[in-house]
């Protein structure tokens, strides 16, 4: 796997602005164009591309400090860059494993060409290793179903799987963007008020999708309609999502933001300053249960003692309706050291006993709505859920 440096792709630096600060001497007129551009930017967030037999990702495990572009040639380079969570956030992991898949086939095609059952014996082995890369986001074990329908097809030769493998790979990105945008209109309609403080937790941007984000596309849409939006991120512990990803998102597209301890959404809810929480999700299930990044269930806790609306924002792929409730979700649990320290710093005492679980699950009574790219559902989630998919 190569890695290259590139210049960074545009985007304004917004700089902080603290809650204080006289919002109203914003001049809206001067800012517009400036917003515009702005906006315009996020397309220059390149999180995951196909090129002609490379998928070329930005390497998420050094932002904001280095922006620098992994280069995968194989599937197990993808499934390593998943593993590690170079690429991360539950549509980009469909992308990604979509487009490993893709690398697979044009890794197989040589050999299989003439020989159909080995060629599909080795895509079998590589959706198996991209499958047990990471458990909980449901975008991965669907897009590896999409392109199982492409490589178990016997009326299609090996050459002409790896060309439909490839097409659907890039649809699969393209939808996703598509989703994305749809998921931003339908929740900017939901986001009222005059001035609104949204609070996000982790990292549901541009860079956890093919591009504009879910929780953060509805950010960006409510942005394009109101500038005096303002938006609380929590850092978002172990891995700091939040702070390292997030803020980089919208510190680079000038939207106004404040950087905050998981730790202190309680205290800015129970002060009447956040008026909408938006999340992604990883999986949501057929009840409406919503598993997404660890600390999202606490939130929405707060969010309910305070009276304030939860949304939770995602494409139908991450709908899995084979699963009644969160209860079976898998969840990852991952590595102590995420936990004791981060990077090379440690701070807990060695040999310490550590619980790292990669992710939490919301009941679907604390959510106000699901924001997705064919509408918004409303409880009881069961229905609406099911209505939606058609
Ligand atoms: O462990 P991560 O960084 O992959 O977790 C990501 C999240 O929990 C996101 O909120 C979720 O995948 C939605 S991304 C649009």
């Amino acid at each position: 796997m190569g890695a290259t440096r590139e210049p960074s792709y545009g985007g304004a630096a917004g700089g902080e602005r603290g809650m204080g600060d006289p919002l109203e001497s914003i001049s809206l007129e001067a800012q517009d164009a400036d917003r515009e551009a702005q906006i315009a930017s996020v397309g220059s967030i390149r999180t995951i591309e196909w090129h002609d037999g490379e998928v070329i990702m930005i390497d998420q495990r050094r932002l904001p400090l280095e922006e620098v572009y992994l280069h995968c040639r194989t599937w197990e380079e993808v499934a390593d860059a998943i593993r590690t969570m170079a690429v991360r956030g539950a549509p980009a992991l469909g992308v990604a494993a979509g487009m490993g898949m893709a690398l697979a086939a044009r890794a197989a095609l040589p050999a299989g060409a003439g020989a159909p059952a080995q060629f599909r014996a080795e895509l079998q082995a590589a959706s198996k290793g991209l499958f047990e890369t990471r458990p909980t986001a449901y975008n991965l074990p669907w897009a590896l179903k999409e392109m199982e329908r492409i490589w178990t097809r016997e009326d299609l030769a090996p050459g002409e799987v790896t060309r439909a493998m490839e097409q659907r790979a890039v649809e699969i990105y393209e939808d996703d963007l598509a989703s994305c945008r749809a998921i931003g209109e339908y929740g900017a309609d939901l986001i009222s008020g005059e001035s609104p403080v949204i609070l996000t937790h982790c990292n549901a941007g541009a860079l956890a999708t093919a591009g504009y984000g879910t929780a953060l596309g509805v950010i960006r849409s409510v942005y394009a309609r109101n500038p005096r939006l303002h938006v609380l991120v929590d850092e978002t512990r172990p891995l700091l999502q939040g702070a390292r990803l997030t803020a980089w998102e919208l510190t680079r597209e000038g939207i106004s933001m404040e950087l905050i301890t998981d730790n202190m959404a309680g205290y800015f809810m129970s002060r009447g300053i956040i008026t909408q929480v938006v999340v992604g999700a990883d999986r949501i299930t057929a009840n409406g249960d919503v598993a997404n990044k660890i600390g999202t269930y606490s939130v929405s806790v707060l969010a309910r003692e305070n009276g304030i609306p939860f949304y939770v924002a995602a494409p139908f792929s991450t709908v899995d309706r084979s699963l009644p409730d969160g209860s079976t979700i898998p969840i990852e649990e991952r590595a102590a050291s995420e936990v004791t320290g981060f990077d090379d710093m440690r701070w807990a005492p060695l040999g310490v006993r550590v619980r790292n679980p990669a992710f939490d699950v919301t009941p679907a009574r604390n959510v106000t709505a699901i924001i997705t790219d064919r509408g918004v559902a409303f409880p009881p989630y069961e229905e609406s859920l099911r209505r939606l998919e058609g």
